[in-house]
């Protein structure tokens, strides 16, 4: 038997920040894509994701969440691998950079490059900004000392660090990158790389004082490791790199194809420290570099810190799962920005979904039971559009693997959707209900249906690795044998035969858009419990509800409640004098963090109670459903407004 190529796919590992959002979920479904559309082409894939756990900032908000910090990232993991459960993510492992299997390489390679001198003891003096844990230049902070990458006011620091000889190998990256033109990709990223070594490397601070929330230096435990020699050091730890016999070190690092996908953001990291360190450690550069670009609200960018973002699972629950990853996969171009505007994914899952690919299948099958008997073979009866449709399919086969090869899951998707409508259109050209009426005519409709159900079946191919779920309801309605459908069967004509089901439930509903925009805008929606509940709650006049004093609060500090997995204990100011604590049980959608700043409506006159021992003096207003909950926020007034 032939050994497969191997295919080796990472995302970044995310820090535990926060919920994760779509632009976050973008990179780990993208890699999810490209490993389902490489292990069908017979490679043998291995994907790794995981979580990027240490640092001042995830120590900080643990202490402010009152939890350790193992704790505090604990939680955040489990929640992250419940979102790729949710998301159908095939990833292989989940690497956490706290896991001990990580950090002894982490040690050793940090000493094994203090030894050899490419990392040595030196001080730091800079602006540093805690947000990005990186130190910057007077001219990169500008006269108002703002963090040049995420716009935060920057302190000036002096540390003592340990050092990385990035200048030491400046000169071999420049040539390896021109000698690898394929290496960083698309290749406007590759020039900026290029442009930024050509403006002269510093050497990169290695190590933290001000911390303990890392990886400790061995022979210098007063230091941990900085996070992002920590964080890069995952692709190889996780593969077991320093192991007595790493297996999957040798087959996926030293193997065919290695592939890390990651955010314009944090191109330089990818593209130039880690190489550098691989160089310095003597370990071979196997891989190749892809940058997306960024999606984008309407209003700007989407942040995990500061809020206003959008979540994958609001629109999983309300449209399905396959409708939003086609909706991510398809929006977002090859490299570029993209926006992720509701109102276009609803149009998308109409016009894309609903319309050319639901109701080809819902006619095709539903012609199949009316005209035939549910049963469709191959004719050779040809009409003058049969060859057309054949050439789209071939064409469209050749193209798609062209931009899959390429990187380019949206290209790819755009070419399915291309055999779609030519696949309509055919139904159009040949009117199968002419044909239906004319006894002679009986193998000519015949070979018209198995045309469209055969293209149906390559198309459900095309789709598994973006919707591998409506791709398996698709072969079942035309019982196409899901083990058959391989790479090499999409070719016109590899099934002869079809049995269709007699219904078919269609794949996507159409949506009404305005209505739907209007729900994505209020997304407090009654579950049926609730309803059940309002129906039975007394009518009051409006003197009663005039007795409960509502007031704007702004939310000043938040931590977990230690004995109370769901609460959460807020101090929210409502112009008092002395600030309310009030404790609420919504741990489960927020995190502490996520609740400071917010501004909220407290029932301020309600009767205090003490919840699990702490002080509860007010309640905060927040709408739910089965699913999730939401604290009702406001935008402008101040504290102690009053909300009628
Ligand atoms: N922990 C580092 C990565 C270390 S890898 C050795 C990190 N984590 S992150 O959680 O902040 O970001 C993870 C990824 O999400 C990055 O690739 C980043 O580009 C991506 N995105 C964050 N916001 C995004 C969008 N709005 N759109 C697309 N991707 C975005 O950085």
């Amino acid at each position: 038997m032939a050994i497969s190529k191997t295919f080796y796919i990472t995302t970044p590992i995310y820090y535990p920040s926060g919920k994760l959002h779509i632009g976050n979920a973008y990179t780990t479904l993208y890699c999810d894509v490209l490993k389902r559309y490489k292990s069908l082409q017979g490679f043998d894939t291995y994907y790794l994701t995981g979580m990027d756990e240490h640092g001042k900032k995830v120590e900080t908000s643990a202490q402010d969440a009152g939890v350790p910090a193992q704790d505090h990232v604990d939680r955040i993991a489990e929640e992250t691998k419940k979102l790729w459960t949710l998301m159908d993510i095939e990833y292989d492992d989940f690497i956490r950079t706290t896991e001990k299997r990580h950090k002894t390489v982490v040690q050793t390679f940090f000493e094994q490059l203090l030894k050899q001198k490419d990392i040595y003891l030196g001080h730091y003096e800079g602006h540093y900004c805690m947000h990005c844990e990186s130190f910057f230049t007077e001219t990169q902070v500008g006269p108002d000392h703002i963090c040049p990458d995420c716009g935060r006011p920057t302190q000036l620091l002096k540390e003592e660090s340990y050092f990385l000889k990035l200048s030491k190998y400046a000169k071999k990256l420049h040539d390896y990158i021109i000698e690898h033109p394929d290496f960083i990709q698309p290749e406007s990223r590759r020039n900026e790389v290029l442009a930024f070594i050509d403006n002269g490397l510093n050497d990169l601070s290695v190590s933290r004082t001000t911390f303990d929330w890392g990886i400790k230096v061995v022979s210098d435990p007063k230091h941990v490791v900085y996070v992002w020699l920590d964080a890069l050091t995952n692709y190889i730890s996780a593969l077991g790199v320093l192991d007595d016999e790493p297996h999957l070190y040798e087959k996926y690092w030293k193997g065919d194809e290695v592939l890390h996908v990651v955010g314009k953001d944090i191109l330089r990291f990818h593209a130039i420290y880690w190489p550098i360190m691989l160089m310095a450690l003597d370990i071979p550069i196997t891989f190749k570099l892809y940058a997306h670009g960024w999606y984008m609200m309407k209003d700007g960018k989407m942040s995990k810190s500061k809020g206003g973002a959008i979540y994958p699972e609001t629109f999983i629950n309300r449209y399905g799962l396959d409708a939003m990853r086609y909706y991510m996969i398809r929006e977002l171009p090859f490299g570029s920005d993209g926006l992720f505007a509701p109102d276009a994914f609803l149009e998308r899952t109409n016009f894309d979904l609903a319309n050319d690919f639901g109701n080809l299948l819902n006619r095709s099958v539903a012609m199949v039971n009316q005209y035939l008997t549910g049963q469709v073979t191959q004719k050779n009866a040809q009409t003058a559009f049969d060859a057309d449709l054949e050439d789209q399919l071939a064409h469209t086969v050749i193209a798609y693997d062209k931009a899959m090869d390429a990187y380019n899951p949206a290209a790819a998707l755009q070419e399915v959707f291309t055999l779609i409508s030519r696949a309509n259109k055919y139904i159009d050209e040949t009117t199968p209900w002419v044909l239906a009426k004319d006894e002679t005519q009986h193998d000519v409709l015949e070979n018209v249906l198995y045309h469209l159900i055969e293209s149906l079946r390559v198309i459900g191919i095309l789709l598994i690795p973006v919707m591998p779920e409506s791709s398996r309801t698709l072969f079942g309605y035309i019982h196409a044998d899901e083990a058959h459908q391989t790479f090499e069967s999409r070719v016109f004509g590899a099934q002869p035969l079809f049995n269709v089901e007699k219904k078919v439930t269609p794949l996507f509903p159409r949506l009404d858009v305005k209505k739907e925009l209007e729900a994505l805008k209020t997304p407090v929606e009654k579950p049926a419990e609730a309803e059940a509940e309002t129906e039975r709650t007394p009518m009051i006049a409006i003197d009663d509800f005039a007795k409960i004093d509502l007031r704007v609060g702004v939310v000043t500090a938040c931590r977990a409640h230690e004995n109370a997995d769901r609460l959460l204990v807020s101090t929210v100011d409502l112009g008092e004098e002395t600030p309310r604590q009030i404790v609420s049980g919504i741990s489960k959608f927020y995190t502490p963090e996520q609740m400071v700043g917010k501004k909220v409506i407290v029932v301020a006159n309600l009767k205090p109670v003490t919840l699990r021992g702490e002080r509860s003096e007010g309640m905060l207003l927040a709408g739910s459903n089965a699913k999730t909950l939401e604290v009702v926020e406001l935008e402008t007034l101040n504290p102690g407004d009053s909300v009628r």
